[in-house]
């Protein structure tokens, strides 16, 4: 085959796939992206699944307001929260970093990634788990008098909620099927460890 007609069947190929429904959300995304994301902007945007964005304000008006919620990301980050909101609203799903295992145990110093200063909160995958009963312990460090925990799976569908209020939580849900899902606190300037058993 010459190499010319290789490359338009490539071509072929790939158009004819991008015709195709939505894949799934491939893992695109950075850290710093996911953890602004489902700290900053998923709250807000849940359950808008629409299919396109609007654009009501264009490029620029979008790109302003995610400044206001994201105000020290960087421009790669922005744009990187405007695809995570666009695949979002297409797929009905929020993406989650798929190089994360699940993990029993972790310190405070492995949580301290997955905060987002500018949102006082936390973004904490959990991995694939399940099917089981999970249970999650969350010690909080000093000045989580009104912090909340939250365990979501990819639809953002709650599993299991509850006040920290500056003590050691426990959060029980039930997997029944295997599933990715994640951790949200809110209003926790520090954590101390986290376990999940199952
Ligand atoms: C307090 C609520 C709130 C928060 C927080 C929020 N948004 Fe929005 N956002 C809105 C509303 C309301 C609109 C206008 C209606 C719409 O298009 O959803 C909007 C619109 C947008 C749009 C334009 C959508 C379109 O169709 O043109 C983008 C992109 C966007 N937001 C991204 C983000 C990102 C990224 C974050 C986090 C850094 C974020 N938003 C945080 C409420 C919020």
């Amino acid at each position: 085959m010459s190499r010319r007609l290789a490359l338009a069947l490539m071509v072929l190929g790939a158009a004819t796939w991008a015709a195709e429904p939505a894949p799934p959300a491939a893992p695109v995304s950075s850290r710093r992206a996911l953890v602004r994301f489902h700290t900053a902007c998923a709250s807000c945007h849940a359950g808008e699944c629409s299919g396109r964005l609007s654009f009501f304000s264009g490029k620029g008006g979008a790109k302003h307001h995610i400044r206001r919620y994201a105000p020290t990301a960087d421009d790669l980050v922005v744009k990187e929260l405007f695809t995570l909101l666009a695949t979002m609203k297409r797929t009905c799903r929020v993406e989650l970093p798929a190089d994360t295992a699940a993990q029993a145990r972790w310190t405070g110093e492995q949580l301290r990634e997955w905060f987002n200063p500018d949102a006082n909160a936390w973004f904490i995958p959990l991995g694939e788990l399940g099917p089981a009963r999970v249970t999650v312990t969350l010690q909080p460090g000093a000045g989580a008098e009104a912090a909340r925990a939250q365990v979501l799976d990819e639809e953002l569908e709650t599993l299991a909620e509850a006040p920290l209020a500056g003590k050691a939580v426990t959060l029980r849900f039930d997997q029944p099927q295997k599933g990715r899902c994640f951790l949200l606190v809110r209003l926790a300037p520090t954590l101390t460890s986290l376990t999940v058993a199952q």
